[in-house]
């Protein structure tokens, strides 16, 4: 494909709530769809990979308000402050083109804009609505859809509900939504298409409330104030205004709309029911494809924020690498369907494909490779037809069975088949015996056939694996020297020039000792769910001290004269004490950390005045001042031991 005439590719995630940080199930979803996008990139597309968050509604609202913040600042901390959505995505390796908030103005404009146009082509009107109204999920429900009583999606109880409020006549595209459905393959998996048609479509679709006056963090309907755009109108048309629609931010509706849209199947109904029912009315081309992948589930349950049953991305990247994590999750469960998250899966996954198979592949092929030929292959090689054919065929023939895959969403799949490579490559080191092959001159222009097979192997299954482990890819083209390393010669075996130079480095994937690591993260999780304001305190002492020893220290009590923080160091402090001698004592104290030195000045401390005096930054210290130590929360506090001013200095503590 020529560069100028790319063909476009535009891949989305659903914007996430920023009510709380984001967790694994929202890591998967996004690094499921960054692959694509690499892939896609890969291929040779002009690729646009929007991801964002959905920043208004009720829950927002509420959950600011008990923080004490306006909703503004409480998502502009959870999107742009550490540790946040950005950072996670930053962390993860996540190359989206656009990032859009909810809140940004051309969104809110846009959003208005629309809000007005399906007003004026009659598909919004105003009415009352009654109905049960599920409040973490900000979804009202018919009275068929409750599940025993409860919200079908969250199973939390539903209240009555009734306000007067905007409608969008959802009715009226039933027929086109259901055909939609029903005869093209709009909607993937399969099985969620029978799902939307029986559970929503068939038993009659009701028009859908639209507005809310019951809050007022959203977006307004500017021709009736009052009235807020009810969240779904708001989030699913952000795939349309972050490409320009309805504003002139962005100019890029023409070039990359339609789009493949992931989203977890719990959100399948608004994406491929209510989402081109809304296109419908506003005359834009529908989706080329929704995509509903399944839950990450703990322990049985889906995880949730709400829920607080939830794993964190950014221990599991900063322990085992976020090439590691990437591949682990698009490896382990197939994209359509539910998977159970647990730690020995992962660290088991990380041992056996990525340490023993993928790692020491690597490692091995390139050790041979400088230990027998001192790093450069010879141009002199020798082919055995009957011993390398099977792994050339099945390198040569990867990248089609892997592209079928890919088309069809089934990462699992197409990194199965990259594995599988990798496995015959490692048999066929044990096939082919390089190391005795290396005993015999005679024999290393077969030896040094068998290393560049190999190495074409790696380089095939290295450029494979680009969209999984970007960075994991670049490293393996820069330990085999492969100056070729793209799509298209990703179907071509011999494409790795013959006289390939080798790098030496550290493994790609140390193994992890299972045992000790479940133990560890089993710690980490206990301390993370202790209680809030959790205080602990170091354990007493075991060993006594006789009480000479201690009468031997001497305590007294003493008077800040003055106190300053000493240059060039973010931890002492400078105390001038009056000890009751007459001459002022000097002691310095690592404490600014805990204590600006105008807070002090005047107090009656506690110091301990017959230790040796020592050096600090070029100045005495002659003596300690006391103070009590606690962790809060994981963090170090201190108290320094501050008693009655009544107390004269220079008063001996006993
Ligand atoms: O629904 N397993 O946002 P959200 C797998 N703002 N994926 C999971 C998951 C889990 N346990 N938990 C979350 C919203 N996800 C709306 C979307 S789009 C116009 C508006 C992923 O923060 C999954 O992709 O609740 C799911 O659909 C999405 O996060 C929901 O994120």
């Amino acid at each position: 494909m020529c560069k100028d005439c790319k063909k476009p590719f535009f891949i989305t995630t659903p914007i996430y709530y920023p009510s709380d940080k984001l967790h694994i199930g929202h890591t998967y979803c996004t690094v499921a769809t960054d692959a694509m996008a690499r892939y896609k990139r890969l291929c040779g597309y002009d690729v646009l990979f929007l991801t964002g968050t959905d920043e208004h509604g009720q829950k927002i609202e509420l959950k600011a308000k008990e923080k004490g913040v306006t909703p503004q600042q409480f998502v502009n901390e959870i999107v742009e402050g550490e540790g946040g959505v950005k950072d996670l995505w930053k962390l993860m390796n996540i190359s989206n083109d656009r990032f859009i908030r909810t809140t940004d103005d051309y969104h809110v404009a846009a959003i208005q804009r629309i809000f007005k146009k399906m007003y004026d082509n009659g598909d919004i009107y105003k009415g009352a609505y009654k109905g049960k109204y599920c409040t973490p999920c900000e979804s009202f429900w018919t009275e068929s859809q409750l599940v025993d009583g409860k919200c079908p999606d969250c199973g939390r109880e539903v209240v009555d509900a009734e306000e007067e409020a905007y409608f969008f006549r959802l009715s009226k595209y039933a027929q086109p939504v259901r055909k939609l459905l029903t005869e093209t393959d709009f909607l993937e998996p399969k099985s969620r298409v029978n799902e939307m048609v029986a559970n929503f479509i068939d038993p009659g679709l009701e028009d859908l409330c639209v507005s809310r006056t019951s809050f007022t963090w959203g977006i307004p309907v500017d021709f009736d104030p009052g009235h807020v755009v009810y969240v779904w109108v708001d989030a699913l048309f952000n795939y349309l205004t972050a490409l320009g629609y309805e504003n002139d931010r962005y100019n890029d509706v023409d070039k990359y709309w339609p789009a493949v849209h992931f989203v977890g199947k719990e959100i399948v109904r608004f994406h491929s029911i209510i989402w081109p029912a809304m296109l419908m009315s506003v005359a834009m081309p529908l989706p080329t494809k929704v995509y509903g992948h399944g839950w990450l589930l703990l322990d049985g349950g889906k995880m949730s924020k709400s829920k607080g049953n939830v794993v964190d991305p950014y221990l599991l990247a900063e322990r085992y690498g976020v090439d590691a994590l990437r591949y682990f999750l698009l490896r382990t469960f197939p994209f359509g369907s539910d998977g159970n998250f647990s730690n020995e899966l992962l660290i088991g996954t990380i041992n056996t494909d990525l340490a023993n198979d993928l790692g020491n592949l690597v490692s091995r092929t390139c050790a041979m490779v400088q230990k027998y030929f001192g790093g450069t292959l010879p141009e002199a090689q020798e082919a055995d037809e009957t011993l390398d054919a099977p792994l050339v065929e099945l390198a040569s023939g990867l990248r089609d069975r892997y592209e079928a895959q890919m088309e069809k969403y089934q990462f699992q799949n197409a990194l199965a088949e990259v594995m599988k490579v990798i496995s015959r490559a490692n048999k066929y080191i044990d096939e082919t015996t390089p190391w005795l092959l290396a005993k015999d001159e005679a024999k290393l222009p077969r030896l040094a056939r068998v290393m560049y097979n190999l190495l074409a192997t790696i380089r095939i299954c290295g450029i494979l694996l680009t969209p999984m482990m970007p960075t994991t890819a670049d490293t393996i083209r820069d330990r085999i020297g492969a100056d070729v390393y793209d799509w298209d010669s990703a179907a071509t075996f011999d494409a790795l020039p013959k006289t390939a130079t080798v790098k030496i480095g550290d493994p790609l994937f140390p193994r992890i000792d299972m045992e000790k690591e479940l133990a560890e993260l089993e710690a980490i999780h206990a301390a993370a769910n202790k209680p809030k304001n959790a205080v602990e305190i170091e354990p007493l002492a075991t060993e006594n001290v006789d009480f000479d020893t201690f009468c031997k220290s001497d305590f007294r009590a003493v008077k800040v004269k003055a106190c300053e923080a000493v240059k060039k160091s973010e931890k002492l402090l400078r105390f001038t004490l009056d000890d009751g001698t007459g001459t002022d004592r000097q002691i310095l104290s690592g404490i600014h950390k805990f204590y600006e030195p105008e807070q002090l000045v005047g107090k009656t401390l506690v110091a301990i005045v017959n230790l040796p005096p020592r050096k600090m930054m070029g100045m005495e210290s002659c003596g300690m001042l006391l103070s009590a130590v606690h962790q809060e929360n994981g963090a170090e506090k201190l108290n320094l031991v501050i008693v009655d001013d009544a107390i004269p200095a220079g008063a001996k503590l006993c």
